[in-house]
């Protein structure tokens, strides 16, 4: 399945079009795409059929790129895939009201879902939804906090992150004619995979090549993000010296990035994912094993170590 013709065949050429170009050009400008990847392979390993998940997979990336623009604005990043984000090419109220049109966008595809499983599809998406927004919120409210614990923080991006990416897994899983254990253990894995992969897009956001990752390096420590690496340089004694205020963007970064260097925090993260992943790999464990579990497997390992 072309993930990326399916997406390109959504057509945006409307009226007004400072509503819909700006869809048209977040969703063009690519991505790695592993929200419907996971829904359709969840729905394979079960023996599910790619056209019965197709509006489900659909549905969960335009959802994602909708919060992407809604992210943008808060985390004031100017660059995503290697390009303007939507609120410095046109403005702000550009990525809100577009952003808004792709949620119902968004909907709509998922109404597309085989009737029959469209009930427990959409309770399970609006649950996602409401979790990603509660793992935002305290995401914009670790800004301020200089107390947050680690515990805090992987139940943050559990839910900014981790429950897109097990939901995707689920609704494959579901409309695959998974049972409901084997949904709980997709889930899990997804849980676990999505943990690894925030973590590993914090440390891309310090330590990542901008023209390979495609965002500004550096966004996190300009605002205050409470990161793994923020908490495990604080967890180490460095509260003090990460509270610095330094007017010029370049020079607190350069001055975190010698205290993470100091206190080596980078491998305290790379062990994290390490054992995310691995959490993610036990997971496959009690499922059905074919060539998409294999699949699973490798997409866990590689996202662990992706570099965009
Ligand atoms: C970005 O997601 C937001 C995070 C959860 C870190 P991706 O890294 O999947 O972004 P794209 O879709 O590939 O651009
Ligand atoms: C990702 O958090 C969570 C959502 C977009 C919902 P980030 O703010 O770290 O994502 P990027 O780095 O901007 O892609
Ligand atoms: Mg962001
Ligand atoms: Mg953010
Ligand atoms: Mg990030």
């Amino acid at each position: 399945m072309d993930i990326n013709a399916e997406i390109g065949k959504l057509d945006w050429s409307h009226e007004p079009k400072g509503l819909y170009e700006p869809i048209g050009y977040t969703l063009a400008a690519g991505g790695k795409r592993v929200r419907p990847r996971l829904a359709i392979l969840a729905a394979q390993l079960f023996g599910g059929k790619v056209e019965d998940v197709l509006p489900a997979a659909l549905a969960l990336e335009v959802f994602h790129n909708f919060t992407l623009l809604h992210d943008d604005v808060m985390d004031k990043a100017t660059v995503r895939r290697g390009r303007p984000t939507v609120h410095v090419k046109w403005n702000e109220n550009t990525a809100i009201l577009s952003g808004d049109q792709m949620m119902i966008e968004a909907y709509k595809l998922l109404s597309q879902v085989p009737e029959k499983k469209l009930a427990k599809t959409l309770r399970l998406f609006n649950k996602m939804a409401t979790e990603i927004c509660e793992g935002q919120q305290y995401d914009v409210d670790f800004e301020s906090r200089d107390d947050v614990t680690i515990p805090e923080y992987m139940e943050m991006i559990r839910l900014k992150t981790s429950v897109l990416l097990a939901t995707a897994l689920q609704i494959g899983a579901y409309i695959g004619y998974a049972n409901d254990e084997q949904q709980k253990k997709i889930y899990e894995y997804g849980i676990h995979v999505g943990l690894a992969f925030q973590i590993q897009d914090d440390m891309l956001d310090c330590y990542g090549d901008e023209a390979t990752f495609g965002k500004a390096i550096g966004g996190d420590i300009a605002e205050n993000k409470k990161t793994y690496l923020w908490l495990t340089a604080a967890a180490k004694g460095a509260k003090d010296e990460l509270a610095m205020r330094i007017e010029s963007r370049e020079e607190r970064f350069k001055r975190v990035m010698a205290v993470y260097k100091r206190l080596r925090v980078k491998a305290a993260a790379q062990k994290e994912i390490a054992k995310q992943t691995d959490a993610a790999l036990a997971c496959l464990e009690d499922l059905p094993k074919n060539e998409y579990t294999k699949q699973l497997r490798d997409l866990a390992r590689k996202l662990a170590e992706r570099s965009k």
